[in-house]
Formats: C-alpha cells, structure tokens, sequence
C-alpha cells in the first residue's frame, strides 16, 4: 500500500447541519453560489466533485449530465444520497483524493469547494485531479487564502506569529491550511492547467455587517467585487478556474457505464470486474465494497 497523507476525516459529523444550517452561514452560501455560476460552463458530460460533503452545491451543477461525487466520509456521502437520491445522474463514491480510483483523462469537468484546505501535501491532491481530467477541463477549485486583509492586519499589529505574505501554506489548526494565491498559481500552471478567471469572495464576512444587512444584499455587494479577483486577491476565500492544456493525457474512451472506468486506489489496475455488492481487483486481489448505494474505495473488504 503507498505511503499518503493524513486525511482530515468528516466520519460522522455534524457539518453540513452545525456549519451551514444552523451556523449562519447564508452570506457565505450565496456568495459561493454567485462564484459558481460565473464559472460553471453551460454544458458538460461528466463531472468530478471532490469533497462533495453533503452535496451543497452540487444542484448547481445543473449543466453537467452526469456528476461523481467523491469524498473520503461515507456519512458524508450518505447524506448527500438523502438529498439528491439515486439516480443515473449521481455517482457516490468514498475514496481518498490522494487516490482517486479513476482512470486518467476522464472527466470533462471538477470542482473542489472548501475541500483543499485540508490537504497538507496540495500538490500531489492537484496532481491526481489533473490525471484524471480530459484535455480543455475545466477546474473550478476554491482555496482559502492566508494573504487575506485580516491576517494581514493581524500579522502586522503583531497579533499573529506567521506571515501571510511568505509562500508556503500555514496550518493553523490540524489539518487545516489557507494557501497563498501565488503558490497555487505555481502550482497549477506547473501541472498543465492555464488559469481562466480568478473570483475574490465573502469580502464582507464580518460579524458585524453579517448582523446588520440581510445575507441577499450583503451576497450581491460581493457579487459586484468578486471581479477584482483578476487584480489582487486579500478576501479569505479565493476561487480559480483552470483549463487543463491540450497537451495533457489523451481522454479515456469514456465509457457510459461509470463501473467501466473505475480503477483500483492501491495498484491502479483497471478495470475492475463488477462482482455487484463489491467490485474485484484483478491486479491486487482486493475487494472494495458497494453498499448504501456508495462505492467504498476507502479500505478493502476483509
Ligand atoms: C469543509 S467540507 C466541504 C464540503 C463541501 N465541498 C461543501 O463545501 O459543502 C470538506 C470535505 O472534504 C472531505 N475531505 C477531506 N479530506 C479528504 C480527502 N483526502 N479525500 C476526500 N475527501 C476529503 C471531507 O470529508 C469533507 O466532506
């Protein structure tokens, strides 16, 4: 088995209900939601979510055919399946993004919302999101930003021990890492991705404004200068859109049947033989589970 980072593991929390619900975060919401229809292209095929949570924002999805959502918590997943059902159109599968048990060049389209600030090894997360995107994909990633105006202030004010303005990512909780906008532009480009538009967003999340005005004006004031993201970028949440180049790894014969194109996380042996209730690796031996609607690529059946 390879050696892969720490994983910030979501098993059986309360997120989706403590953080957005009921932790009044409808300012925060609506601007992601305004970032996202800037970006999203009218039409795609298949699409990639990683970290997909709880399924927030993948009804706005709504010009893609077909959507994976992939995330390394199956209680995750599961309430994301409550909210969106089974259908062809969703795909549910608990796997790690260090190992994404795909084949290369297969998906016309990924998002990854609130989902990098938890990588402590970004890079290698982007690299396995590049391996399996089709040449002219695109990518909308949101990252939270450590140059942003508060810590910045703070840093300043001598209030706070690390520099936002340095380029390395800061962890200030386990687990938790804000990026600095110029890394993951390094990043990106050396990976083969060509960076399209760049959206600043939640300028206003501030306590103060976020009791005083109603979340719909505060959300369309930030609508107005997510642009300026093109200039400068200082907002805590920062989100790009990236067109994987032409001359990245040829697309996979995608196939129609999701099953077809599903590779082993461990040995990356494909395809893997439908067994129904678990999918074989022919290469390694393993056997990964399809229970609850969820492939569980996470760890092999005993
Ligand atoms: C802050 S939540 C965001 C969920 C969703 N994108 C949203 O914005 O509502 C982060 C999600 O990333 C998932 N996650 C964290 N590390 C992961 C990894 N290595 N592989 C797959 N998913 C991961 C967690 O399980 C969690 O559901």
């Amino acid at each position: 088995m390879t050696d892969s980072p720490p994983v910030c593991d979501y098993e059986g929390s309360d997120y989706q209900t403590s953080f957005w619900d009921k932790g009044g975060r409808a300012y925060e919401d609506k601007v992601e939601e305004i970032a996202l229809r800037r970006m999203l292209p009218a039409q795609g095929s298949l699409l990639l979510e990683l970290g997909a949570g709880a399924g927030r924002n993948t009804p706005r999805y709504t010009g893609y055919e077909r959507i994976v959502l992939l995330d390394y918590s199956r209680t995750q997943l599961a309430q994301a399946r409550e909210r969106l059902g089974d259908s062809p159109r969703y795909t549910y599968v608990a796997a790690d993004v260090y190992k994404i048990p795909f084949v290369d060049g297969l998906f016309d389209g990924a998002t990854m919302i609130r989902t990098l600030h938890h990588m402590a090894d970004a890079p290698k997360a982007l690299a396995q999101v590049r391996r399996v995107l089709v040449p002219g994909a695109a990518f909308i990633l949101e990252f939270a930003n450590k140059l942003n105006l508060k810590a910045i202030l703070r840093y300043w004010l001598g209030k706070q021990d690390w520099n936002p303005f340095s380029l390395e990512p800061v962890e200030f909780v386990a687990l938790n890492f804000d990026f600095h906008p110029k890394a993951i532009r390094q990043w990106m480009t050396e990976l083969g991705f060509r960076l399209e538009k760049t959206l600043t967003v939640s300028h206003f999340r501030l306590g103060i404004l976020k009791r005083l005005l109603p979340a719909s004006l505060l959300a369309a004031m930030d609508g107005l200068v997510q642009p300026t993201g093109a200039l400068w970028q200082l907002t805590p949440s920062v989100f790009v859109k990236a067109i994987v180049g032409r001359d990245a790894i040829p697309a996979a014969s995608a196939s129609h049947n999701i099953i077809d194109c599903f590779q082993c996380p461990e040995c990356t042996t494909h395809p893997l033989i439908n067994r129904a209730d678990h999918l074989d690796c022919p290469g390694c031996g393993r056997k990964w589970a399809f229970r609850d609607g969820i492939y569980d690529f996470r760890e092999p059946l005993a």
